[in-house]
């Protein structure tokens, strides 16, 4: 089955056909990013998880490689489950959840690497170590880091044996044999019911504790997916505690689809990738291009930076090198504005350089933004493909709106907000690949409107 043009991701790192999810094994070895994803190869459910792989020099441009790790082993035949990546004496470290259904039906999760010379064939080594005690079978993701003293750190998403969520952490001296130090609090309060796909970001002031809790409740305009992602900023100990003053817990993305991001650090730069999905099983199966065999994709890459407080998810500036020659449309605003599209793969940009009203923007028939200025929020709409009805998401932003910056797709959209205050990523389904408007309703706002047609390069 072929990927139809009304809804293949010509950008985005998608799954040659298939299932993908969570990114993993994020790395930059022998000269080449490395991203790995989740995939299940023989079908769109979520099944014979293996590791799909792509690399690229710049970030933007993509090669597809064989699939990276499947299951082979007793302690992964039943799915090889997300994780980190890590380059270490010139070797690609993937480490990894391997999955198991025992013949009496019990369910089994170990904590396993397997390494790479040339980050394409990979040896697996087997379990690293073994089940902790007063945690349930729901123990994976593991991810780790070298601290200066040459201690190794590995932090797994876990659930305690009372149903909460929770984070285990390990150290090591060699990357084989690892000694548990228990929970990555020192004070566990009750926050959803399983934590996936921890991650940790150092900044030289802080530390950013990055997660998918699921089971929140949904207060407000917050938590309004099925499961979210977000981060807490504190402290990192030197025997592995995240402490310090805690923050309260944020919304990495306050769009319809984002879960399980995972970051890696490159030259000093914090680049994430998420995983273009946070729906709820119904409206899984409902997405349309699982008529073509394949579904999901993942985010463009955003470089991640702690300002007060705050991370900031910034378009990657080698996003830049997608555009075309040329722009296709450069002016300023009027009180109503339409363009047409050249493509369906577009970047388009928004400077505000005085805004006194509020206003909306409908992005293809298909997406609606409303900027409300007494609130200085934004509220992003869409038509849920398998009610029909009409959803929203909303943020209120810190600092007074200056910039909005859209990366359009023909079934997706990532909006962000002053640089990446906030951001919104979505799916939707247009099957016309002829509507291509985009109308800006801007009352006596002022500002600048700049359209980039960009390279079709991926999928
Ligand atoms: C998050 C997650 C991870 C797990 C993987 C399985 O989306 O549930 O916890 O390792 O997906 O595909």
């Amino acid at each position: 089955m072929n990927k139809s043009d009304a809804y293949n991701l010509k950008y985005h790192i998608t799954p040659p056909y298939g299932l993908l999810n969570d990114p993993n094994g994020l790395a930059f070895f022998n000269h080449q990013y490395h991203v790995f994803y989740q995939w299940n190869p023989k079908g769109t459910e979520h099944k014979h998880k293996c590791w799909g792989h792509v690399v690229s020099s710049d970030l933007v441009h993509w090669q597809r490689k064989s699939v990276a790790l499947e299951p082979s082993e007793w302690y992964d035949k039943d799915g090889i489950y997300s994780g980190g990546g890590l380059v270490h004496n010139e070797k690609l470290y993937l480490f990894y959840t391997g999955n198991v259904t025992r013949d009496d039906g019990v369910k089994e999760s170990y904590q396993c690497a397997a390494i790479s010379e040339d980050g394409e064939y990979f040896q697996k080594t087997g379990p690293l170590f073994e089940h902790p005690k007063g945690y349930t079978r729901h123990v994976r993701d593991p991810k780790v880091w070298g601290d200066q003293n040459g201690n190794w750190w590995m932090i797994v998403g876990a659930q305690s044996e009372d149903l909460t969520g929770d984070t285990l952490i390990y150290k090591s001296k060699d990357l084989s044999n690892w000694k548990c130090q228990g929970s990555f609090f020192e004070h566990n309060s009750e926050f959803g019911y399983m934590w996936e796909c921890p991650d940790i970001i150092n900044f030289s002031e802080n530390d950013v504790f990055v997660f998918s809790p699921q089971g929140l409740p949904e207060v407000g305009e917050y938590c309004r997916n099925p499961n979210q992602s977000g981060y807490i900023v504190g402290k990192l100990s030197e025997i592995g505690r995240f402490n310090g003053n805690l923050s309260d817990f944020k919304e990495l993305d306050r769009g319809f689809d984002f879960y399980a991001p995972q970051s890696f650090k490159v030259n000093d730069r914090i680049i994430m990738f998420g995983w273009m999905s946070a729906m709820n099983e119904e409206a899984e199966r409902a997405v349309p291009t699982i008529q073509e065999g394949w579904i999901h994709a993942l985010t463009l890459p955003r470089e991640i930076v702690l300002s007060n407080g705050v991370l900031y998810q910034k378009p990657l500036r080698e996003l830049q090198l997608l555009r075309l020659d040329g722009m296709h449309y450069n002016g300023e605003i009027q009180k109503n504005s339409v363009w047409q599209l050249p493509s369906l793969q577009v970047e388009l940009i928004i400077n505000f350089s005085m805004l006194t009203a509020n206003f909306t923007m409908k992005v293809r028939d298909a997406v609606q933004i409303d900027y409300d200025r007494e609130q200085n929020s934004l509220t992003v709409w869409r038509t849920n493909w398998l009610t029909n009805q009409r959803e929203y998401r909303k943020a209120t932003l810190n600092n007074r709106l200056t910039e909005i910056q859209m990366f359009i797709e023909s079934s997706s959209l990532e909006i962000f907000a002053n640089e990446g205050e906030e951001v919104f990523s979505l799916r939707y389904f247009l099957e016309d690949t002829e509507q291509r408007s985009v109308l800006l309703e801007a009352g006596d706002n002022e500002g600048e409107v700049r359209i980039y047609q960009l390279q079709e390069c991926a999928g």
